[in-house]
């Protein structure tokens, strides 16, 4: 089906069995627990494997000057040693224009360059894995270094434009920004960064490989199965359908497992030259250079009002860098297009290329910085014109999309600040900083808007159901995490009749239908939507088997029944089954309709006056995301956003070494990220929400919309305790003293 018109009225609207939106557990939550659910490394190979291992460059910019393996080669289990000499020859990176930037050429080993830190210089195969990680640490590599730039901060004249990314314009403007900045009464004009993010997904990066025949099965840990496919096809230049990815199983993805790297490459090319199975892990430490990271950020933020409160001017400039052959960007300005109503507009994205490791999408690409920028910037101005942040925000509430100009698809912004502010005692806070004093300790309350676009893309979905009612979904959609699984057996299982029990939903295989993949808070939407045709055109197959009217029919308890007749599903497959596809196209409702998800978060906070430490005492997030599919999995998602919020706002930080170009701080002793003991009484609602403008499912991302804004109200609520206003991103302690 088309999304071309509001869905109307239909099985998830009825929800008869009440499965929609209700707190299921997990279905794959006892198999990953018990170990059961293998992940990539740990899929059980055909053969007995050998052990691959990545030796990284040590310099960010150059040429490899000599390379001796010999005693490497001559160590105990190894069976093979690539470095760029010997390595198969694979096509070259690209092209840049591919529209699937994930399925680009990714060659490994293929000359002499080196283009950044950690970059792979050299593989190494082992009869284990302790050999393989042994004879990498004998592989010589000398270097002819070349300077590099590394410093966004120092690079802001070079940055530029960068090429529009998913139809999204990087720079946007509307009335006269300038005039009306310089004219306004009360302005807001302030200097925000954020730094480099690391994604460090709980399960690092690997592949497990190997043929059959002249295909190539691996196993990765990938957000993007078709993506992956197309990645390891391009680069060893066979066609895809000689390429089979697994994924069934993922341990946290947040866009660092949008692309594949040289784990799932070498692995595959490594097992066809030794016609053995072979695993490739990247170390915890690897994963900070070899994978993706976010940008680091530097935005600046105009703010022109009125004396009453009144925007007549909004200004978002956000510069974020890249690397020097890559061109994707941090597009942090573009948050604030649809969020505030200004009749005087201008914002701006800018990319410098560096010779750092690759950037690409981390958590809410763009709003997770952007959001909180700008809302720490809405609190400024508040301060400055004495008002309540949440009356500045009301007062410039608007009523269609201020630069699209057309209506919002729903829009619960208010009715999320209010909610909040009601649960959270808001109106306990003091307006003025430095009021409310426990001994060492200054206490204040900060809030923020939340905000994250909602999209919707092609997916395709096979749903199947045999002799004893049992119904199976294929799709290639992966479960990052976030419980693909469990909404999706929701979704079925509410539209045949069936208990959760009776549904096999199988995912995470690039033989099934095609979809989306799991990234940008589109995966449930897409697939989702895909899987509701698949099964609607299901319960149509079954009605006119069971000769009743298919919108009589009635679907509860494993029976359909309708026009005085009844019929068990199981009976209606029979033996040889039915099977139905569904399929599901964006159409132009997000062209029609400005699409996001809303919320409002509140903290508390105590901030220690001698040392500068911060406290977050309680945090609330009050959500409007559409239809909730699972009221347990959609909590999850927001707590776990706000407590990146929490590590965002107060640990967070890839330390660059300008002399070097890497990250000195590359492990998670040394990269901070919040402990239990940082997370205060936290929690997370959903208003009511059903938005027929956006699929059949009527839901909205939920996956980044808790990052989206949440460390603004962290910020905001340091400033409300102790009057001071730090911009530069994470608040350490030495920045509030
Ligand atoms: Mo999304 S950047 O794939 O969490």
């Amino acid at each position: 089906m088309e999304m071309k018109q509001p869905a109307g009225h239909n099985a998830l609207d009825d929800n008869r069995q009440g499965l929609v939106g209700r707190p299921l557990d997990r279905v794959d939550g006892v198999p990953k627990v018990t170990g059961r659910a293998p992940y990539a490394y740990e899929v059980r190979a055909p053969a007995r494997p050998a052990y691959g291992y990545l030796v990284e460059a040590s310099i960010a910019k150059g040429r490899v000057a000599g390379v001796d393996t010999s005693a490497a080669e001559r160590a105990p289990g190894v069976v093979l040693v690539w470095t760029h000499r010997n390595a198969p020859k694979q096509a070259p990176f690209g092209p840049m224009n591919l529209e699937d930037r994930f399925a680009r050429a990714k060659p490994q080993l293929n000359d002499d360059r080196v283009q950044y830190y950690g970059e792979p210089v050299a593989f190494v195969v082992a009869e284990s894995f302790e050999q393989a990680r042994a004879a990498a640490q004998l592989v010589r590599v000398t270097y002819a270094p070349e300077r590099g730039d590394y410093e966004l901060q120092k690079n802001l004249a070079q940055a530029q434009k960068p090429k529009p990314s998913n139809g999204r314009e990087p720079d946007s403007a509307s009335g006269d920004f300038d005039a009306a900045f310089a004219a306004a009464p009360v302005q807001v004009d302030a200097r925000y960064t954020t730094p480099v993010h690391i994604h460090a997904q709980m399960e690092p990066h690997a592949s497990t490989a190997w043929w059959e025949g002249d295909r190539v099965v691996v196993n990765c840990s990938s957000q993007l199965l078709e993506s992956a496919q197309k990645c390891v096809a391009n680069t060893l230049q066979i066609p895809n359908e000689k390429v089979r990815i697994l994924s069934r199983y993922i341990g946290g993805g947040f866009g660092g497992k949008l692309p594949i790297y040289g784990d799932a490459i070498l692995a595959a090319l490594a097992s066809r030259q030794l016609n053995r199975p072979v695993k490739t892990a990247l170390t915890r430490q690897q994963m900070f250079h070899l994978t993706t990271h976010r940008s680091d950020t530097v935005q600046r933020l105009r703010l022109g009002a009125t004396r009453d409160g009144v925007l007549t001017a909004f200004g978002h400039e956000a510069w974020s860098h890249t690397a020097r052959f890559d061109d994707f960007y941090e597009s942090a300005a573009m948050v604030g297009r649809s969020l505030y109503a200004a009749p005087n507009r201008m914002t701006k994205n800018r990319v410098a290329h560096l010779d750092l490791p690759v950037s690409d999408s981390c958590r809410a690409p763009g709003e997770a910085v952007g959001m909180p920028a700008l809302e720490c910037a809405m609190d400024e101005l508040a301060v400055q014109l004495g008002m309540d942040p949440i009356a500045l925000r009301l007062r410039n509430e608007p009523k269609q999309d201020p630069e699209k100009h057309i209506p919002f698809s729903s829009r619960q912004l208010v009715a999320c600040m209010h909610e909040g502010a009601k649960r959270f005692g808001w109106d306990l806070r003091h307006t003025q900083p430095g009021q409310q004093r426990e001994g060492r300790w200054l206490v204040g309350m900060g809030m923020a808007a939340a905000s994250r676009g909602n999209f919707l893309r092609p997916s395709k979905c096979k749903v199947h159901i045999d002799g004893n009612g049992m119904l199976t979904a294929k799709m290639s959609m992966t479960d990052i995490g976030t419980g693909s699984y469990t909404v999706f057996t929701q979704v079925a299982a509410e539209m045949l009749g069936l208990p959760p029990a009776q549904v096999s939903m199988q995912l995470g295989d690039s033989d099934f239908p095609e979809t989306a993949g799991s990234g940008g808070s589109f995966g449930a939407a897409s697939a989702g939507s895909a899987l509701y045709d698949a099964c609607d055109k299901l319960r149509t197959k079954l009605a006119q088997s069971a000769g009743i009217d298919p919108a009589q029919a009635r679907f509860a308890d494993g029976k359909i029944t309708g026009c005085g007749k009844t019929a068990t599903l199981a009976t209606l497959a029979g033996a040889s089954g039915i099977e139905a596809d569904g399929e599901i196209q964006p159409g132009d409702m997000m062209k029609k309709y400005s699409q996001q998800a809303y919320g409002a978060f509140f903290a508390e906070v105590a901030v220690d006056t001698e040392s500068g430490e911060v406290r977050v005492r309680r945090m609330l997030g009050v959500f409007a995301a559409g239809r909730i599919l699972n009221a347990k999995t959609a909590r999850s998602q927001a707590i776990g956003g706000m407590i990146w919020g929490v590590g965002e706002t107060l640990h967070e930080e890839a330390v660059l070494d300008a002399r070097h170009g890497c990250f000195a701080n590359h492990d998670l002793a040394e990269y901070h990220v919040p402990a239990h003991a940082d997370i205060p009484a936290l929690d997370a609602y959903y208003l009511p929400e059903v938005d027929d403008k956006t699929n059949p499912l009527k839901i909205k991302g939920v996956g980044e919309l808790g990052i989206s804004g949440a460390g603004a109200a962290i910020a905001n609520a340091i400033y409300n305790a102790c009057g001071v206003r730090v911009r530069d991103f994470p608040i350490t302690l030495d920045k509030v003293l």
